[in-house]
């Protein structure tokens, strides 16, 4: 007693198929559009990016408490240990941050690399970076951090 399959049937399969194909392939395309608004593309960057966000941000910085987040998240894991192969350090990056990506400011820079760092890499290092923290810090959190990340000075 088996069924022979309908020709019918058969033929209506690619076409189904097709339609689940392109409902997926909007989906992600619309996935990706929304995720992209928040987020200046590579490339589309000016002095006005992120500055009032990091105003905003930087307005009750204190250092002190970047540092404890700092140690919190274990950014120091990658960024104050080892030899600096393979995450760059944070000694020196007071003096380095504002040239890192013209026009953006120090403060601007910091903010992106590390809310974003996809969409920037330092020169010689991979995006091994962990790219969530933007849903995990607030923007004052942010700020102490970055108010930390100023205290490193060369000397
Ligand atoms: C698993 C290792 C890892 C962790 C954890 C990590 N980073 Fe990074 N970070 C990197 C790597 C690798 C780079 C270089 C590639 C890039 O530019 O994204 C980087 C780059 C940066 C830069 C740019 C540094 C420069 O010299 O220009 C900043 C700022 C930064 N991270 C901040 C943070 C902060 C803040 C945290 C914690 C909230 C953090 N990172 C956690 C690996 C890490």
């Amino acid at each position: 007693m088996t069924e022979k399959p309908s020709p019918a049937r058969a033929a209506g399969k690619p076409v189904l198929l097709g339609i689940v194909l392109l409902a997926a392939a909007a989906f992600v395309l619309v996935f990706i559009a929304m995720n992209s608004n928040s987020t200046p593309g590579a490339g589309e960057i000016n002095a006005e990016t992120y500055a009032e966000e990091v105003a905003a941000a930087l307005k009750d910085a204190d250092s002190e408490i970047g540092g404890d987040l700092v140690y919190e998240l274990e950014c120091n894991l990658c960024h104050l240990r080892g030899d600096g192969s393979q995450s760059p350090l944070f000694y020196g990056l007071a003096d380095i941050a504002s040239q890192r990506r013209p026009p953006l400011s120090a403060e601007q820079y910091l903010y992106e690399a590390t809310l974003y760092p996809g969409l920037h890499l330092v020169e010689g290092y991979s995006d091994a970076m962990p790219n969530d923290y933007d849903e995990r810090l607030t923007g004052p959190q942010v700020g102490h951090i970055i108010a930390y990340l100023l205290t490193f000075t060369d000397e």
